[in-house]
């Protein structure tokens, strides 16, 4: 199969479309059967639950060329159930998860010539969504809603690949406790955009979100969960009820105990104890592992003994190992790689 000509070393975080995205409709109490289809486009009324009250939920995964050229995806079957735990908080009838996996796989095996080759640094990010897409005025869920799945070749999240970055305390809250920031809802990401508009105006390259109730604990930022190394080199990351739960942190912490022999601790972080870490990093699909170097607080810089040069020395274990197991070059414990093409 022949790869499209695209400047794969290159790529950004950005969308292109692709040829082929799966739908399925649900009607009635009940989702059809569901195809692939060649319209990038979405025609609904007006008057839609998702575009009046944000009635949408999404996912975000990756399909990767291993080192022997097979085509994976990485543990679709998490994404399969924290899409179902959304939908219920939002009162949206959840998408099987044999049937989430299944589609995904289809879209991945429909757009193989978009795949980015191995070693490239670019991937295939596949997007889940579903939204409640008939009319509704009054304050209540649709009736009616799609499932959509489309993919977009992507190249690093943050400019400038693995160079440490540079975050700040944020003025806003991103998710109220018992509120919806343990899901994974539009409604969370738009209430960041004028928080990240805010915090890149300023020279930030993110935010990093502080518990809304008491503003003294670590939450996560707009797109990822935090790590932290301990100058004795134990890993941890903040626990908390209003916080997306990270696949790639959950495979990190994995990873962190049974591949490298660390210590790991889920556990509240106080903001104060920063100063005392050796290492940060931001994990998730989209961030993989980023290195943070700083973090300022109202002006006050807090600097990661591991510097604005290169990742920390456990940062950069952990993600050699979770990408050589992303790619291949490493053996995946079993269940975390779903083949699309032996
Ligand atoms: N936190 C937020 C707010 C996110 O949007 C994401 C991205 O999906 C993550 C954390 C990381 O989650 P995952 O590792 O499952 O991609
Ligand atoms: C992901 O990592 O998949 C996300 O959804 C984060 C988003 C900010 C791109």
């Amino acid at each position: 199969m022949e790869k499209k000509n695209i400047d794969w070393e290159n790529l950004g975080f950005g969308y292109i479309e692709t040829e082929k995205r799966y739908v399925s409709n649900f009607k009635d109490g009940a989702w059809d059967e569901g195809m692939l289809t060649a319209e990038a486009n979405v025609v609904m009324s007006e008057c839609a639950c998702v575009l009046q009250y944000a009635q949408t939920i999404f996912e975000g995964m990756k399909a990767y060329t291993t080192e022997k050229g097979q085509i994976v995806i990485f543990r679709p079957d998490l994404n399969a159930k924290r899409m179902a735990d959304s939908a219920k908080r939002l009162e949206m009838p959840v998408f099987p998860e044999e049937r989430f996996v299944d589609a995904v796989v289809k879209v991945v095996e429909a757009n193989k010539a978009y795949v980015p080759p191995y070693g490239s640094g670019a991937t295939l990010y596949l997007r889940p969504f579903m939204f409640g897409s008939n009319a509704v005025i009054g304050v209540k869920p649709a009736d009616e809603y799609q499932f959509r799945v489309f993919a977009t070749p992507v190249g690093p999240y943050f400019k400038g690949g693995v160079k440490p970055l540079t975050i700040c305390v944020s003025d806003f809250d991103r998710a109220a406790p018992h509120g919806t920031g343990n899901i994974k809802a539009g409604l969370n990401y738009a209430m960041s955009l004028h928080a990240i508009v805010t915090a890149h105006k300023n020279g930030y390259d993110e935010n990093m979100y502080l518990d809304a109730a008491t503003r003294t604990k670590v939450e996560e930022t707009g797109g990822a969960n935090f790590l932290f190394v301990t100058k004795d080199g134990k890993v941890v990351t903040p626990k908390s009820d209003s916080i997306l739960p990270s696949i790639t942190r959950r495979s990190l912490m994995a990873v962190a105990k049974d591949y490298l022999g660390l210590e790991v601790e889920e556990r509240e972080v106080y903001f104060d104890e920063i100063k005392d870490f050796a290492e940060c990093g931001l994990c998730g699909t989209a961030a993989v592992i980023s290195p943070v170097g700083k973090i300022v607080d109202h002006g006050k810089e807090i600097c990661l003994p591991s510097g604005m040069n290169q990742m920390g020395e456990i940062t950069k274990k952990l993600y050699d190992t979770l990408t050589g197991i992303q790619m291949g070059r490493i053996e995946a414990p079993d269940g975390w790689i779903k083949v699309v093409e032996a």
